[in-house]
């Protein structure tokens, strides 16, 4: 692979433009900040630094250029990394041929896109009549049908079975992956909604009935390899453009109003289909937007489903905002009766999460009742303490003194009690961490490792001091960056990084240092303390290894002499 064309084109792009448009990132000093999507975390523990061009994550300790979070993140190899940016910066490519790689789930994917195509022609054909009729009744007119490849299963036993084994499909498969049971269809006289993955790809289906009868209302895929319904968001693959643009996520409960709110533009939205939210399904709506605004059904479910989730993102630090919908609509039945206008206009007065709970408490109180009155300003009180905001603390206070005519020291000193009990919640902190598992003598090292990375004359001193490192990956890590400085005449990480790519236990040991913070400038003076650092590890490692030597030695002569060797080895170290 021609390192100098990927050098050449990753000096054209700025890691934090690919990266902020995938996730969303937030500035602190000269590095940007965001959660990690390597790991399990809500924290902003991954930075990504302009100026090195890199990305490091103090928690799980990826770390890497723009190719390397491309292929991580986007599943991508190195060369379609490389087409995909020489076309974003206009470099030609097209010496680089991509060659497709199989993958065990391409006949999964293969299948679910063959029946996509299958259902959409069922609902265009005659026999989709009464289901077409359904939907354009439910105002889901024929752009919007052919938007979200709406389909129909045939009322036929093993319509769709049969055909994909015409396809060499065999019934096992057919069964792992959802599409049969045993010999029949899965998915008898239903809508098709076709469910895809972060990626847009399709990998399952949820059936609506449409005729009166008493099955469930959706039937859905089971989970297969490439369907975790946990881990799905409906419609994020086309969420995370904009959600970018809109800054800010719209979370729903069905697909039904996703697809509605597309119809009138608002496409910055996903559902979660249900309303369990997983752990999985956290981390991927906080990819999307740090601005998480609930619209969930109108009704007791969803109001209750509302309280949930709120409560789940607001333990993690997550405070989201709330769009009430009157009961029992849901955004689908909403936008309908209200059309674009009054739904914007909800979404422009979402309010926060904690108004919305405050809200809420007062439901079901009977005023008339002291103790109800007393419990309740209690409730509220208690909510309102875990306000980091004084400012609003204090609104509320005012407010409910007024309502209810009560002292506003009474008030305040109740909520500072609860203020005081409270456990300190973590404020989001950005992990700044040196691991002190290692010991000096490695740090030495790999401090040493890391300035010659940042600084050409370090390269050149430790080649003419003959520094000796201790493992057999730091000597090969060393090599490179003296052979890639000979070669490029400088260095920078960010293209070391691709030069390396393929040799993987460089790569783990430079993610290692690079997940540390060691300092990038250093002094002549300061670089020879090092030295010294690494040089008494050697003379220890040698005098252990010749006291070794030492003991197993018959003759008397021989041992003298290695007595003599460690005895000058010593000297020199006092010296
Ligand atoms: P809803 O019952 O709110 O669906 O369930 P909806 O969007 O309003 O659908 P319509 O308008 O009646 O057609 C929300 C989500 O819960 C899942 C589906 O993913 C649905 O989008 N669900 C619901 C099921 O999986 N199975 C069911 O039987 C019902
Ligand atoms: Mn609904």
């Amino acid at each position: 692979m021609n390192n100098e064309l990927a050098n050449q084109i990753r000096s054209k792009v700025d890691i934090v433009d690919i990266i902020g448009e995938r996730i969303p990132l937030v500035t602190k000093g000269k590095n940007f900040f965001c959660v990690c999507p390597f790991h399990d975390d809500t924290n902003p523990s991954m930075s990504v630094s302009r100026e090195k061009q890199i990305y490091t994550c103090f928690s799980c300790h990826a770390t890497g250029n723009v190719f390397t979070f491309l292929m991580n993140y986007e599943h991508m190899d190195f060369k379609e990394v490389l087409k995909y940016l020489g076309n974003r910066v206009g470099i030609d490519t097209g010496n680089i041929k991509v060659t497709k790689k199989t993958n065990k789930n391409d006949k999964l994917y293969e299948a679910y896109n063959f029946s996509v195509k299958y259902f959409q022609n069922n609902l265009q054909s005659s026999i989709g009549h009464k289901a077409k009729e359904y939907l354009f009744k439910r105002k889901i007119d024929d752009t919007l049908i052919k938007e979200f490849e709406i389909g129909l299963s045939q009322d036929k036993r093993d319509d769709l079975t049969k055909l994909l084994q015409s396809k060499q499909y065999d019934l096992v498969t057919l069964n792992r992956i959802g599409l049969s049971s045993d010999d029949h269809d899965i998915y008898n006289d239903r809508i098709m909604f076709p469910l895809y993955d972060i990626n847009g790809r399709t990998v399952g289906f949820s059936g609506r009935i449409y005729k009166d009868n008493n099955q469930n209302k959706y039937l859905n895929t089971k989970e297969t390899d490439i369907f975790k319904k946990g881990q799905c968001l409906y419609h994020y693959h086309i969420a995370k453009e904009e959600c970018r643009k809109k800054n800010s996520v719209i979370v729903m409960e069905g697909f039904m109003d996703v697809i509605r709110a597309s119809s009138i533009g608002i496409k910055n939205t996903v559902a979660l289909m249900g309303t369990a939210l997983t752990k999985e399904q956290i981390i991927l709506i906080k990819r999307l937007s740090n601005n998480i605004i609930l619209c969930l059904d109108g009704d007791d479910p969803g109001q209750h489903a509302t309280l949930s989730i709120g409560n789940t993102l607001h333990e993690q630090g997550i405070e989201v905002k709330v769009i009430k919908l009157p009961n029992p609509d849901d955004p689908d039945t909403y936008i309908l009766n209200n059309g674009k206008e009054r739904f914007e206009g909800l979404i422009s007065s979402a309010i926060n999460f904690s108004d919305y709970k405050i809200e809420r408490l007062k439901e079901n109180v009977d005023f008339r009742s002291d103790e109800e009155k007393a419990n309740y300003i209690n409730e509220v009180l208690k909510e309102t303490s875990k306000l980091d905001d004084e400012i609003r603390r204090e609104v509320v206070l005012k407010r409910l003194a007024k309502e209810f005519d009560i002292g506003y020291n009474t008030l305040e000193m109740r909520i500072n009690s609860f203020i005081k009990d409270k456990p300190k919640k973590e404020a989001i902190v950005i992990p700044k961490k040196i691991s002190t598992k290692k010991n000096k003598y490695t740090k030495a090292y790999e401090q040493i490792i890391y300035f010659m990375l940042n600084n050409d004359w370090v390269i050149t001193q430790v080649e003419k001091e003959r520094l000796i490192f201790p493992t057999e990956e730091m000597r090969a890590i060393c090599s490179e960056i003296s052979y890639y400085y000979k070669l490029h005449g400088n260095i920078n990480v960010a293209d070391f990084y691709t030069y390396i790519q393929d040799k993987e236990n460089i790569l783990i040991l430079l993610n290692n240092i690079l997940g540390e913070s060691y300092s990038e400038k250093t002094t002549k003076d300061e670089l020879f303390l090092y030295f010294k650092v690494v040089r008494e590890y050697c003379e220890k490692q040698e005098i252990k290894r010749l006291t070794n030597k030492m003991k197993k030695e018959v003759d008397p002569i021989e041992q003298a002499k290695i007595v003599e060797k460690i005895r000058k080895l010593r000297l020199g170290d006092s010296e």
